[in-house]
């Protein structure tokens, strides 16, 4: 071949292999599907979602019916107590996404957890009712409903109603979880709550006041929980609990529409979730600092791979905790701290050599005048329309407060502000003035409901829990399946590493990554350390596979499943 042609040959096998890598591995595939699926933390949710999408209903219909349904059969994070993010696409290309995050609540203040002498009270934004946020989840179902759903509401309420007064089975891995935490919810409940008796594997729980809760909402709508005899008992639960709630703040909660954030990776256009969560921006920050590098050629986890991956992640933290907060409150430089070039920037001091340390890095500059336990579900329907959607209580079980009468756990969100400047979370994220708590303002979140085109056309639906490891671990799922060339199944299971800026510790999954191989990133200067939680998120897919069926992947660390037709 002339020479002209065989670099063009080069050129092009070069570009083929970015964006239709060659897998190295066999392959395990997930659900494959020809039609429709639906991916979440429980069988029992899943299967409602996609009998609504079987009857006719569209993806926005099977979300408020997997909501409601993850509501009875996940109490660990399916709620009516918390709330979360939607991010859409229709089957024409139209994208959105709806926030129906938690607020504070209009006593809360700035110094709420902090002793007199300016120091944070140990578990007051964590445990017990003075941590709950304003539930935003039923806000959010109805809302999503009312401008995108075609089946009538009674219809898509009813499941769960059934489901909680059928019953649902406890599986092996909800024994363990409820056992973990019942010396807590014995700590935090005045009276004896369902989950303090001994439940074992296989037994089966009844949720009859989650019921009668469901049922009094088909029937009112939303208003029941924001006004009615749903609201007022929820009120006088909280204030009895030491909490500080008013009718008020249920009549003023509200959902946004807010606009996504899009951006380019390659051939890939990423739509994820914009502030009050920092899933979307953080995603994009990371992506774009890493796109320059080759990661393909240096291979998945392996060292070069991980350290650009980390190098990125400390930055973008970095930034996350200065700029980021609810746009609400603050001003956030939204172009300028996801532009191309500010990235690049920001990498200029990454080397192969040695790490960067996290105290060398802090919010980056730019010219910008001030004024001053979750879950994922992922759903396509047979029209083409997808939704990605993140849920949370925050913590397992959310404050461990549960109200019998109502039978639903609260959040405990509120831990998500920053309850003092560089004081960490639950999650060790340390914030800034910009998530300070204020009455009514929305706490930061990492939830990052993402949905990806490829070519145009809809190509992944994902998003996972993990507090702050879900932005690194939606990351990882996304360069598996593009990069390395993984089904989505394989691209969910595979081992996943975190770093947040602080601390600066590259967290690698326990049991996934050899001990020699940790000791080699340790030799290049990086602190490691196991991440002690049983996993990093419970990543929950579906890819859109070359012939337009659909591929799902539902996290092992979890009960996660995908059903569809
Ligand atoms: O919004 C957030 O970022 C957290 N409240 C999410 C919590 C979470 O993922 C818990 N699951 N492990």
């Amino acid at each position: 071949m002339k020479k002209h042609l065989i670099f063009f040959f080069l050129l092009a096998t070069l570009i083929a292999c970015k964006d239709h890598t060659p897998s190295t591995h066999t392959k395990t595939h997930g659900l494959i599907t020809q039609q429709a699926m639906v991916v979440s933390a429980r069988e029992e949710a899943s299967q409602i979602g996609s009998d609504i999408l079987k009857k006719g209903g569209n993806a926005f219909d099977a979300l408020a019916a997997t909501e409601l349904a993850l509501a009875v059969a996940f109490p660990y994070a399916g709620n009516i107590g918390g709330g979360g993010f939607m991010v859409y696409r229709l089957n024409s290309g139209e994208i959105g996404a709806l926030d129906y995050r938690e607020k504070a609540p209009l006593a809360a203040s700035k110094n709420m957890y902090l002793d007199e002498n300016g120091n944070v009270v140990p578990n007051k934004s964590t445990l017990g009712a003075l941590a709950v946020g304003v539930p935003g989840s039923i806000a959010g179902i109805f809302e999503t409903h009312q401008r995108f759903g075609t089946l009538p509401l009674e219809d898509i309420v009813q499941p769960a109603i059934d489901l909680a007064k059928r019953g649902v089975v406890v599986t092996e891995k909800q024994e363990q979880r409820i056992k973990k935490y019942q010396p807590l919810f014995r700590e935090v409940n005045k009276d004896s709550i369902i989950f303090d008796e001994i439940w074992k594997t296989g037994d089966t729980i009844y949720y009859s006041a989650l019921a009668s809760t469901l049922e009094r909402i088909k029937i009112n709508g939303p208003s029941e929980f924001y006004e009615g005899e749903t609201a007022k008992k929820l009120v006088d639960f909280i204030n009895e609990n030491g909490g500080s709630f008013t009718m008020e703040d249920l009549k003023k909660y509200k959902p946004v529409w807010r606009k996504p954030i899009v951006f380019k990776y390659d051939s890939l256009k990423i739509i994820s979730m914009s502030p009050p969560s920092s899933g979307g921006v953080c995603l994009a920050q990371i992506m774009k600092m890493i796109e320059p590098y080759d990661i393909h050629e240096y291979g998945h986890n392996s060292k070069k791979t991980i350290q650009v991956i980390v190098e990125a992640e400390r930055r973008a933290f970095a930034d996350r905790s200065y700029y980021l907060g609810d746009p609400d409150f603050v001003d956030i430089p939204l172009d300028k701290i996801t532009d191309s070039l500010y990235l690049q920037n920001r990498m200029d001091t990454f080397t192969f050599t040695k790490p960067t340390p996290s105290t060398d890095i802090s919010h980056g500059s730019i010219e910008f005048s001030e004024s001053n336990e979750t879950t994922h579900f992922s759903i396509i329907d047979s029209f083409g329309n997808a939704v990605s959607v993140t849920t949370t209580i925050n913590g397992a079980y959310g404050s461990k407060l549960y109200c019998s009468e109502l039978g639903f756990f609260l959040n405990n969100e509120m831990d998500d502000f920053s309850s003092k400047p560089g004081e960490p979370n639950m999650f060790g994220l340390v914030g800034a003035e910009a998530n300070n708590i204020a009455p009514e303002k929305r706490m930061l979140s990492s939830m990052t409901p993402t949905i990806v085109e490829k070519n145009g056309m809809l190509y992944m639906v994902l998003g996972t829990r993990g507090g702050s490891t879900i932005i690194t671990s939606v990351l990882q799922t996304i360069l598996n399946v593009h990069e390395f060339g993984m089904s989505m199944q394989d691209a969910v299971d595979a081992p996943r590493f975190h770093h947040q800026w602080l601390p600066d510790v590259v967290q690698f999954e326990e049991k996934k990554f050899s001990n020699t191989f940790k000791r080699e990133i340790e030799d290049l200067g990086y602190q490691v350390t196991d991440y002690d939680n049983p996993s990093l998120g419970n990543m929950v897919g579906i890819l859109v596979l070359k012939n337009g069926h659909l591929e799902g992947g539902a996290d092992k660390r979890g009960d996660d499943t995908a059903v569809g037709f």
